[in-house]
């Protein structure tokens, strides 16, 4: 069983992955899968039950991997761990910090994108990654791969985070944690030949999301990105 249709969207972190994904979804119609959400469940459970992250193997991890999945609710899907939801900690410090050293184990990357591909069959469904449109969906007939300033990356995630106006200093620590993350995902992160460049830096969410379903739009009436593979 393969999906009805798929809208990729990759980029480096807090480019506005997720939660434009959730909005073109709502707006299509079709179900968000967040990959990054099993990443950083597997990772959460790690730091639960896995010791120190110097000692984490491809072995024990894919030993966790057994207890979490991907469950369908509207709209979507979410992480549960031992058949609970992940929750927000998934977000936290801790699983940011060490999620990078789980998604470089080919196993682990093997493992999320077998769950992926699973919670898209037989659905449309709007994906959000690093290698959505390279690895996992190479024939998505929609491509998108989001960038914004790092400067604006970290001020949006302290907004998120905070819910109040981060100031330079933390702003600057921000960034600099976010562009060493980028380093670690960067042999993942990579733009599909096939992909649309969209830089956020100077729109807003509302107007990424608008461009995104025009374009879903067109593509439903038949228009085909250049380069695209025929459908
Ligand atoms: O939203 P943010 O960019 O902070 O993180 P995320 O999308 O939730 O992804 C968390 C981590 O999972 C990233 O830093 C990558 O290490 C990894 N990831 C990946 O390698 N490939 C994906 N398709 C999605 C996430
Ligand atoms: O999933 P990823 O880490 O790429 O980013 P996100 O969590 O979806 O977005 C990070 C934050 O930037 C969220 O609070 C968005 O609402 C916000 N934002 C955005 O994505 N685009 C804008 N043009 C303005 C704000």
């Amino acid at each position: 069983d393969t999906p009805l249709v798929v809208v990729a969207i990759d980029g480096p972190a807090a480019s506005g992955k997720s939660s434009t994904a959730h909005w073109v979804a709502e707006r299509l119609g079709y179900r968000h899968v967040d990959s990054g959400a099993l990443y950083r469940a597997l990772t959460l459970l790690a730091t639960q039950e896995a010791g120190a992250v110097e000692g984490w193997t491809e072995a024990v991890l894919l030993a966790l991997a057994a207890r979490v999945r991907l469950a369908p609710i509207p709209g979507g899907f979410e992480p549960l761990i031992d058949e609970r939801p992940a929750g927000d900690g998934i977000r936290g410090a801790e699983v940011t910090r060490c999620v990078s050293k789980v998604a470089q184990m080919p196993g682990v990357r093997d493992w999320v994108n077998a769950r992926v591909r699973t919670a898209a069959e037989g659905n449309a469904v709007v994906v959000d990654g690093r290698d959505i449109g390279t690895v996992v969906f190479p024939a998505a007939p929609l491509k998108i791969f989001l960038v914004a300033d790092p400067w604006e990356r970290a001020r949006r995630r302290l907004v998120q985070r905070l819910n109040r106006r981060p100031t330079d200093d933390e702003i600057a620590e921000e960034t600099e944690r976010l562009v060493q993350r980028d380093a670690k995902d960067a042999t993942q992160t990579v733009q599909a030949k096939d992909a649309i460049l969209l830089d956020t830096t100077y729109l807003t969410q509302a107007e990424q999301v608008d461009r995104i379903v025009a374009l879903a739009r067109a593509l439903e009436r038949g228009w085909a990105p250049d380069g695209a593979d025929e459908a």
